[in-house]
């Protein structure tokens, strides 16, 4: 009968080929984990989001009336559904009067996005128009089809101040060609607009807003008071109070003339 060579191993040994596949798998996952916050910052850099928005979460969103309530949890339900809603092109849009944190929540809703790893886009009609023009001049590297077809590459493009007269027939031809060219594509895009739905309607169109509203895409109307007015009353009240203290701890009467 033949002898069989077999290699027993030492507990030792066994031991530490256990720990160097551990060590292994554990350089691994940190190498991914890294990977993945280099992503979501690149993401990050190039999502067009404002400094002043750019660190902003839902949770940062005070909630102060019904109506905001409503607005809010239809955002939260759009990233929670994000996966799913982008498969159909489902737009939203925002409007209503100035400060009431339209630009808040979109960027609030970007910065979530990103954070799962999506592309979001934030920009304003004014300069996704003005990158378009400027392919007209000769000196243009890239085509007007070029710009408009990178409009198409994020998965949620925001476009914010809509409504902000279009200068001519040309620009709101270059409006209609991006959002028309996301909704061919079934990519989902979020307008931005200081004018109701109805005036909204009548100043991108009646076409323009069908697209936005097919596959469920919901227009939110922002219709409470300006935060910015509310936080300056509230300042302003505050101002008021701290002077009347000071006039009292120093027994001075302010109406008295010297
Ligand atoms: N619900 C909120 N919670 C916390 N901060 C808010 C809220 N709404 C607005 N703000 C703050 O108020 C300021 C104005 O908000 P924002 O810029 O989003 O308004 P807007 O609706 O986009 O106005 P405009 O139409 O003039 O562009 C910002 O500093 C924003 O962070
Ligand atoms: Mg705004």
């Amino acid at each position: 009968m033949q002898k069989q060579n077999t290699i027993t191993l030492s507990e030792a040994g066994r031991k530490a080929i256990e720990a160097r596949a551990i060590a292994f798998e554990l350089k691994k996952k940190k190498q991914k984990e890294r990977a993945a916050k280099q992503f979501i910052s690149k993401l990050e850099q190039h999502s067009g989001v404002p400094l002043r928005y750019r660190e902003l979460k839902l949770a940062d969103y005070i909630l102060d009336t019904k109506e905001s309530k409503i607005v809010y949890s239809r955002v939260k339900n759009y990233i929670k559904k994000f996966e799913e809603l982008k498969q159909i092109g489902c737009s939203l849009v925002f409007c209503g009067r100035p400060g009431t944190g339209k630009t808040h929540l979109a960027c609030s809703l970007a910065n979530e996005l990103i954070q799962t790893g999506e592309r979001v886009l934030y920009t304003t009609v004014y300069k996704a128009i003005s990158e378009v023009k400027a392919t007209y001049s000769k000196e243009s590297e890239k085509t007007e089809a070029e710009v408009i077809k990178a409009f198409q590459e994020p998965a949620l493009l925001i476009l914010d101040e809509v409504g902000v007269q279009f200068g001519s027939e040309v620009e709101k031809m270059i409006f209609y060609q991006i959002i028309n060219g996301r909704y061919e594509s079934i990519l989902p895009t979020l307008i931005i607009s200081n004018l109701n739905n109805k005036n909204l309607s009548a100043f991108i169109g009646e076409r323009t807003m069908d697209r936005l509203r097919e596959c469920g895409g919901a227009v939110l109307a922002f219709e409470w008071e300006s935060f910015r007015a509310k936080n300056r009353r509230i300042k302003n009240r505050n101002n008021s109070e701290s002077a009347l203290k000071q006039f009292v701890k120093h027994n001075i009467d302010p109406f008295e003339t010297p």
